[in-house]
Parts: structure tokens; C-alpha cells; sequence
């Protein structure tokens, strides 16, 4: 009997969830899940445990629900195929991490960019920012999960993921399915591109939570007022042309890669709208529309949602998780003789 394969992903719980999140992350996974999830196990877990690698506070709870709540108001499908988890109430995911440790290697986690960027500067780094790529490698490998659509920034801990099983499997026992390479994990989430949205004020770098400037990022929980205000101050640049190309034109490529994403439409095609024109601010005035037009229907929907409903998935979900992850757990565990 073939087994029914599982598509993961996880978002992070420490604050409201960026424009970046939302439109790199999250809807892609909603409208593979609304594709697959009558043939295939669809698993959207929180990974609380990841959340406390910096610090938290009270909010923590509310901040696991509401990502749960951001999926259901993108249109996510509830059927007895899709699970809501949360990482900390599966302990089989700190279990394994334990293990993985013990085969991952220190060179591997060195090289992890965002563990260089996290920890740069800081005069003392907590030992859950390096470890924690072999947490995520525990949160895909417990399910068999093939595909993992993430943004382009979490590829390096899939590659990563990808060698710890390759080394399991060859080391201790064949047990572990390895998740798809980043460039069949792009085709399968059918985006086209690797999806990088960038920061409004320095598009060089990926639009983060973390990041100190308000106007750098537009956060999902934005008024439409202050998300235009946010677009309209974007950095651009001196080439005086509408043209998509990262490398010269980084700031004027997100705005155009934003427009296509919130109108849900090829980027090909927003790109040919603009090829010839001049004007940076009626790209941005159209943006900013297109955005806070995207942000106002999305609000609106969010608050139909209740916390009740995610509790009742929650307690469903844990259940399978627990089950699914548990059996793997011990495949891991005898192959080290520990059972
Ligand atoms: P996190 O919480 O930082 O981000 C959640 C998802 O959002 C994507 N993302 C972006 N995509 C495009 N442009 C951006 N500017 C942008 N910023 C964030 C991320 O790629 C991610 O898909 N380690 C993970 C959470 C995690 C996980 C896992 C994911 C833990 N275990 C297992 C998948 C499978 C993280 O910190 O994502």
C-alpha cells in the first residue's frame, strides 16, 4: 500500500506575521493545501519551541493562535486531512532534535547564514539560535514530509535537513524520507521564483519581523492608511525605469513582485503593465492601492474567525501529530539502540 504523502510548514509564533510571511509562506501553503488535501496529509504546525530562541512574553499564547487564524482567513479548507499542531505539545520533536544532534555536524551548523545573522554583534548567543535548524530538521523528518514550501531564506535548513537524513540513513537505518530539493520544492509550490520579499527601506535584505524600522515592513495588522504610507516611502533607485531585475533594481522588483502576489497574478504579466514607464511614484501609488485593498478584505475576514475554532483543530491535530511523530521516534530511537 502506497503512503499518503504529507506536505509541512511552520511560522514562527513571536509577533504578527509580516506582508513577507503572508505572501512567501503562508499563500502558497493555502493553495497547495486546498489543491492536495483530499490525496495528502496537509500539517501546519507552530513552532512554539523555535519561538523561545529569543525572548517572549505573555503574548506567546495569543501569538500561537493567531498564525492558525491568519491561514483560515487566507481561505485554508479544514478537512480530516489537514492538521493544526503545536511543536511544544509533540515532545517526540524536542526528542528527536536530540538525536539529530548527535549525527548533524558543527561545520554544517556554521555555515547556517541566518544563525550568522541573528547572532551577529551580540555579545552572548543562547545555544537554541545554533541549534535550532536541527530542531526544524526533527519538525519535517518525524512526518515523511516530501514538500515543505517555506520562502527562499529557510532553503539553507532544508538542504541542511536533506544531509542529516542523508547520514541517518546511511549511518544508522534507512528510516527517514528526505524532503525535496529547493528547486522541486519551487516547482511543487508553483510560484514560479524562490519568493524573497524584501525590506521597503533596504531592499537588499528580506522584509523581517525582527526588524527594528516600523516602515520596513508592512505587518499584517497594519491600517490600510499606514501600509500605503509604508509603500509610498519605499527606497527606489536612480535607474528611472520600471523593469524587474533583483540585482540593479531591488526596491522597484518588490514592489512589482508584491503587486503581483497581492492581485494573485503572474508577475509576468505585471511587469509587461509597467515595461516602458518612467514614473516610480505611480508604481508605488498603484502598490500601495493594490495593497491596502489586499489588507482590508484580509482583516475582514480575520475577524470572523474565533480562537475557539483553532483550539478545536489544535486538539484534533495534536492528536494525529502525537501518533505520527511518536511511531517515527522510535524507529530513530531503536536504530540508536536505545530501545
Ligand atoms: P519564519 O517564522 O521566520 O517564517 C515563516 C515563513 O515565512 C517565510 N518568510 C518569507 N518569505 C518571503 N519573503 C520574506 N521576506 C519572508 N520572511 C519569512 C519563511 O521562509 C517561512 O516559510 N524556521 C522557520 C519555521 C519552521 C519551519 C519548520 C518551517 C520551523 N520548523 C519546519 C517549515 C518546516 C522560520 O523561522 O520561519
Amino acid at each position: 500500500m502506497t503512503k499518503t504523502p504529507t506536505i509541512l510548514t511552520g511560522i514562527r509564533a513571536n509577533s504578527e506575521l509580516t506582508l513577507g510571511n503572508f505572501l512567501g509562506a503562508l499563500i502558497p501553503m493555502v493553495r497547495l493545501a486546498n489543491q492536495h488535501s483530499e490525496t495528502a496529509h496537509i500539517n501546519i504546525f507552530v513552532p512554539d519551541l523555535h519561538s523561545i530562541i529569543s525572548e517572549v512574553d505573555g503574548e506567546l499564547q495569543q501569538n500561537i493562535i493567531k498564525p492558525l487564524k491568519n491561514y483560515l482567513a487566507a481561505g485554508l479548507s479544514l478537512n480530516e486531512h489537514v492538521h493544526f499542531y503545536r511543536q511544544s505539545h509533540v515532545p517526540a520533536h524536542s526528542e528527536l532534535c536530540w538525536i539529530l544532534n548527535c549525527v548533524a555536524s558543527m561545520g554544517d551548523l556554521n555555515r547556517m547564514t541566518q544563525f550568522k545573522d541573528k547572532s551577529e554583534g551580540k555579545e552572548s548567543v543562547n545555544v537554541g539560535i545554533f541549534d535550532y535548524p536541527v530542531l526544524m530538521a526533527a519538525d519535517i523528518l518525524l512526518y515523511d514530509a516530501e514538500y515543505v514550501p517555506v520562502g527562499e531564506d529557510q532553503f539553507q535548513h532544508l538542504e541542511l535537513t536533506r544531509r542529516i537524513a542523508e547520514k541517518f540513513n546511511k549511518q544508522y537505518a534507512d528510516i527517514f524520507t528526505l524532503p525535496a530539493e529547493p528547486k522541486q520544492q519551487v516547482a511543487f509550490m508553483q510560484v514560479g521564483e524562490a519568493i524573497r520579499i524584501r525590506d521597503l527601506q533596504n531592499p537588499e535584505k528580506k522584509m523581517s519581523k525582527s526588524s527594528q524600522s516600523a516602515n520596513s515592513k508592512i505587518m499584517l495588522s497594519d491600517t490600510p492608511e499606514q501600509a500605503k504610507k509604508k509603500i509610498m516611502s519605499a527606497t527606489t533607485d536612480s535607474v528611472g525605469k520600471i523593469s524587474f531585475d533583483m540585482f540593479n533594481q531591488p526596491g522597484i522588483s518588490n514592489l512589482l513582485q508584491i503587486d503581483a502576489l497581492v492581485n494573485n497574478a503572474p508577475l509576468q504579466e505585471i511587469v509587461s503593465t509597467w515595461a516602458g514607464e518612467t514614473h516610480y511614484g505611480d508604481l508605488k501609488q498603484k502598490v500601495a492601492e493594490d495593497v491596502a485593498v489586499f489588507l482590508c478584505d484580509f482583516q475582514r475576514k480575520l475577524a470572523t474567525i474565533s480562537d475557539q475554532e483553532v483550539l478545536e483543530q489544535l486538539k484534533i491535530g495534536e492528536e494525529y501529530a502525537n501518533k505520527i511523530a511518536n511511531a517515527k521516534l522510535l524507529e530513530a530511537q531503536k536504530a540508536f539502540h536505545l530501545r
